[in-house]
């Protein structure tokens, strides 16, 4: 989704600016733009549709654009199509402020008719541009740009991040919030606003994640914020721990390929600071046992991937803790009339914290009384600070659109987080809990194992790349598997494909099973390998080529089946998945990279969905 790069300083700002967008690229984009307040000619704006380099190439043929002081905005379309008109900043009538958003002016077509009827003329069809020309209007009509800012801003209805530049004021730029992630960046004589951090780390690890109805003002010399009433407020500033080169593709083709070489490690950072003599620890945890006595309920709610975290969890939950547990997608929960009551809890999954669905179904849940739990990846995002208790995974910046390591990690801290309550209302053996426990700290090793090779992966993809359609198949947690394995496929290769629970192929999908279907069959659950073997065979019967997943162990059985074979170590079942995700993200992978599709940045995608 759109991001967010301001800077006021010292330093010429379009250089600093274009790199900031380069390290916001990976939200997705398909149009970006700068502008700069130029000391002796006023505001200069460049921006253009398509890939950042375009507006490099452009600004390289124009004599440079002088200032300090400037914004950048990678733009991803909601209102009105991509081209160069709608892309970010945009300017009002007069040229007398400029601004950039990320988010929806859900009530723009009323402003904007208000404000033609004052004669105001409009360049673009974007929700955004009303916010530049109702500043200007107010700020026509008084002296104080902050005056005009928060008249503005009591207008707005819908979500925004806002940066804002006048004309007037050369040496500020001013930031404002709501629903939509901003945070500021102090440095050393110069100071930033940014989406996340990944645009500004290079400059400063000094961060203050902004809060809805703040605004910001920043000069080179400091910050100063104020809240929804205009009041002052010292914010906490927070220091960011990773380091730039975790940004970095450092030497690889691909992030999404770095991604998923990290995720030992990320597993082994998440895992075993929170695993102690063979016990799960959770020192950050508030959730205390009175509440986990009285529970009734538990939803699992998410987005994307982290959605088919939460169809994993569903079954290891209720496994542990034999209590009903609902997973739900966040943009239909917040619509359902959930059945949230004082003894819920609400576990919210989200690798970026700032999914506006997610935000927006943890608020629903929070009003109905819901306890909030939320396993969030990014420190500080919105979907932390709102939540009554955090886990965090600790799988570092992920970058790539398609998630990898944010999966794993948040799946093994889910499974945990499980084994934990599970023991604390007694209802987990005791067995069991000793026996996976010992396996998840083994997990780390054992995946490094699954991606000490890849040329079966290549192998395969050089085979079935130009499908134009592959079904997974599978059952219990290889089917909530077979689901993240369908949408790696889909979204960075275009193929279409779909995931079914096993059992269901004979209501249906096995008519479209014909000669030469590629099936890819997950069998990695001990527990229903027989069920599996027999699925196999119904499709095979039908003509379909099988690339059937197992675990080691079994290899023999399926070998003699399916028509390839691929293998993980064996685990405890409840973490098989945690293994079998990797050989899906590969396979993934490589048919997109024979394909030749731009695996990073998949057309129409975004990392952090910030709009409903
Ligand atoms: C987008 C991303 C997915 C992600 C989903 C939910 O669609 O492309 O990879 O799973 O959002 O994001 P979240 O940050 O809430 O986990």
């Amino acid at each position: 989704m759109c991001g967010i790069v301001g800077y006021t300083g010292a330093a010429p700002a379009i250089p600093i600016l274009l790199d900031g967008l380069e390290r916001l690229e990976y939200r997705g984009y398909d149009s970006a733009g700068v502008a700069v307040v130029d000391p002796r000619t006023g505001l200069q704006i460049e921006k253009c549709k398509g890939r950042l380099q375009f507006l490099r190439d452009r600004l390289e043929a124009l004599p440079p654009l002088e200032g300090t002081v400037g914004l950048g905005h990678t733009r991803w379309a909601t209102h009105g199509e991509p081209n160069d008109v709608n892309s970010h900043p945009h300017v009002s009538q007069n040229g007398r402020v400029a601004i950039v958003h990320n988010g929806i002016i859900e009530n723009y077509a009323e402003i904007k008719d208000f404000l033609l009827q004052q004669g105001v003329r409009f360049r673009s069809d974007t929700d955004s541009e009303v916010v530049a020309q109702l500043l200007e209007y107010y700020f026509n009509d008084c002296s104080d740009v902050m005056d005009a800012v928060y008249a503005v801003l009591a207008r707005l209805e819908g979500a925004y991040a806002l940066g804002i530049l006048c004309a007037d004021m050369p040496d500020r730029l001013i930031a404002a919030r709501k629903d939509a992630p901003l945070l500021l960046g102090y440095g050393e004589g110069e100071n930033f606003i940014a989406s996340d951090a990944t645009a500004i780390i290079s400059h400063t690890r000094q961060v203050a994640y902004m809060e809805d109805g703040e605004v910001a003002v920043l000069t080179r010399d400091g910050i100063q914020v104020f809240d929804e009433y205009r009041r002052p407020i010292e914010k906490q500033l927070h220091h960011i721990e990773w380091d730039v080169s975790a940004a970095e593709k450092g030497g690889y083709a691909h992030f999404m390929f770095k991604e998923i070489m990290e995720q030992p490690e990320a597993l082994r950072q998440t895992i075993s600071p929170r695993l102690r003599d063979g016990q799960v620890v959770f020192d950050e945890l508030r959730l205390d046992d009175g509440f986990l006595r009285r529970m009734k309920r538990i939803y699992l709610v998410a987005c994307g991937s982290s959605y088919h975290v939460g169809m994993l969890g569903k079954y290891n939950l209720e496994r542990f803790l034999r209590l009903p547990v609902e997973v739900c997608l966040a943009s239909e929960f917040r619509y359902s009339d959930p059945l949230v009551d004082e003894d819920t809890l609400v576990i919210v999954i989200s690798q970026s914290g700032e999914t506006l669905d997610t935000m927006a179904a943890l608020r629903e849940a929070r009003s109905r009384g819901g306890y909030i739990l939320s396993i969030v990846n990014v420190v500080g995002s919105s979907i932390a600070r709102e939540s009554d208790d955090v886990l965090y995974t600790w799988a570092g910046p992920e970058i790539a659109v398609a998630t990898t390591k944010a999966y794993s990690t948040q799946l093994a801290l889910l499974t945990m987080l499980g084994l934990y309550m599970g023991q604390r209302l007694g209802r987990t053996s005791p067995e069991e809990y000793a026996a996976i426990t010992a396996e998840l700290a083994l997990l780390p090793e054992k995946m490094e194992q699954v991606i000490a090779s890849t040329d079966v992966y290549q192998y395969l993809a050089s085979l079935y790349f130009n499908r134009e359609c592959v079904f997974f198949i599978g059952r219990n947690l290889d089917y909530a598997l077979g689901l993240e394995g369908s949408l790696k496929l889909k979204e960075i290769s275009y193929i279409h494909s779909e995931s079914y629970a096993a059992g269901e192929l004979k209501h249906g999908t096995i008519s479209l099973i014909e000669d030469g279907t590629l099936v890819v069959s997950l069998a990695t659950y001990g527990p229903l390998l027989d069920k599996a073997i027999s699925n196999i065979v119904e499709v095979k019967a039908r003509g379909a080529e099988v690339v059937a997943l197992t675990t080691d162990s079994n290899r023999e059985r399926l070998e003699k089946i399916a028509t390839h074979i691929l293998t993980v170590p064996d685990t405890h079942p409840v973490l098989q998945p945690n293994l079998g995700v990797v050989p899906l993200q590969l396979f993934a992978y490589y048919i997109a990279l024979h394909r030749g599709c731009d695996i990073d940045k998949p057309k129409n995608l975004a990392k952090s969905v910030t709009v409903e």
